[in-house]
């Protein structure tokens, strides 16, 4: 055995103590006792397989003076995440094999951890789907205009679900209809404008049409990422195995009704909606209705969101403090440890088809270790994305003490191990 880890780990379902062998960076062996030329003992500390976000942002190319691969892919190694996916809205966007192959090339000299990268679906890019599907990780759609992103139209929507003629790549959805936004426009100087130009309704229609196209294509992996309505939550609540339902830490923890300041930092598409829609998104995450958690982490600078609230770019960074607030909330039996690892690490790796997300023989030796003593407040100086704030200064959260990526000891009492282009493309 290579690497032997011992402590008290997440297996099927219950914390038990155990050893993990490592071989070639795979999980070969769970046993009660295992001897490995490195051997680590985590004692009463917690096990758990590292998270996977399916939903970064990470501006690279064209927008790296808000991030860049190397600072978000160590942002996610600082929050427990052992596999990130990137969406398309760079520039140039990525929507061609050319762009999808450079950026590929770009992280795999920059990342620190596991990436996968999406390519964008667009009215002009949509003939060529099959040419793509083999080597990225999945498509985006976007529905709905938002930050530099890209557009398709409803008849278009059909012709991709007809074109992504394998279930192997899932495909990716903004669901937020454009001619409803357009319909709601005006001029916004709050949040609570942000909220009405931008209402329920718009996700509703988006949802529907979804839900109608899909039903001839069931064989199609389908993902609804940031859900952030009730109402939407409500029309998802029949649908067919094939589509799955993702949610945001701020449509979990957030709501119009709270003092959020500088409001533009709160800024974000979909946007934060009220207290009803926020707990009925947390009791989906509790009852399992919600499959995913993503952060759509989206940097912008603080300067970004200077000036005037209707210029101001939507979106915040959210990659390094998802599973840290979660694990805490976890902590606290706002959630369970169960009901938290199927939705940020279990069923990402599902719906991306990796081998990870789980400790068990046969998949990567990605983990988390968690002092459950160590609690602390987020502060954004100590996080890693190069916008340099958080959405959620101050709140509590549980940052893992070690991280662990294909059996390499990737973070170590909170300090980077290894170097960059350590992470690996994991796409194809
Ligand atoms: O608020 C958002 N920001 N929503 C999106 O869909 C895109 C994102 C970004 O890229 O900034
Ligand atoms: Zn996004």
């Amino acid at each position: 055995m290579e690497v032997t880890i011992e402590g008290k780990a997440y297996i099927d379902g219950d914390f038990v103590d155990c050893c993990i062998g490592i071989v070639d960076g795979r999980i070969s062996a769970i046993k009660k006792i295992l001897k490995g030329d490195r051997y680590y003992n985590f004692g009463s500390k917690l096990i758990l397989p590292a998270g996977i976000d399916i939903h970064v942002h990470f501006r690279d190319p064209g927008m790296t003076y808000k991030e860049d691969f190397s600072t978000g892919s160590l942002a996610a190694a600082f929050g427990g995440v052992s596999c990130v996916f990137d969406m398309p809205n760079t520039i140039p966007q990525t929507t061609s094999l050319q762009t999808l192959s450079d950026k590929i090339v770009s992280a795999n000299k920059k990342a620190y951890v596991d990436f996968g990268i999406y390519v964008g679906v667009t009215d002009s890019n949509v003939e060529n789907i099959e040419e793509l599907t083999e080597k990225c990780s999945g498509f985006k759609i976007y529905l709905g205009s938002t930050t530099n992103s890209l557009q398709l139209d409803e008849n278009n929507l059909k012709q991709t679900f007809k074109r992504i003629n394998s279930a192997s790549k899932p495909i990716l959805i903004h669901a937020e209809d454009n001619k409803c936004l357009n319909g709601h426009k005006m001029w916004e100087n709050n949040l609570v404008d942000h909220l009405h130009s931008r209402p329920a309704e718009c996700e509703e229609i988006a949802i529907k049409s979804i839900l109608k196209m899909s039903r001839n294509y069931l064989n199609r992996r389908i993902h609804i990422c940031h859900l952030s309505s009730c109402e939407g939550l409500e029309l998802l609540k029949n649908r067919s195995k094939n589509i799955s339902v993702g949610v945001t830490p701020h449509h979990l923890l957030l709501n119009i009704e709270k003092n959020l300041k500088p409001q533009a930092l709160y800024k974000v598409n979909p946007p934060v909606r009220t207290s009803f829609d926020r707990d009925a998104l947390f009791e989906g995450i509790r009852n399992g209705f919600v499959d995913i958690l993503e952060s759509d982490h989206a940097p912008h600078t603080l300067e970004d969101k200077a000036g005037e609230f209707s210029s101001a770019p939507s979106g915040h960074p959210g990659v390094e403090t998802v599973f840290p607030l979660f694990l805490s909330l976890a902590k606290k039996g706002k959630l369970s440890f169960q009901r938290l690892i199927s939705l940020f690490c279990e069923n990402p790796a599902n719906l991306l088809g990796v081998s990870k997300g789980r400790i068990e023989v046969g998949r990567d030796a990605d983990f988390v270790v968690v002092d459950i003593k160590e609690d602390c407040r987020i502060n954004s100086e100590n996080l890693h994305s190069k916008c340099g704030w958080s959405p959620f200064e101050g709140w509590p959260a549980l940052f893992p003490t070690c991280v662990f990526v294909r059996g390499e000891k990737l973070i170590e009492e909170h300090e980077i191990q290894v170097k960059q282009g350590f992470g690996r493309f994991v796409g194809e």
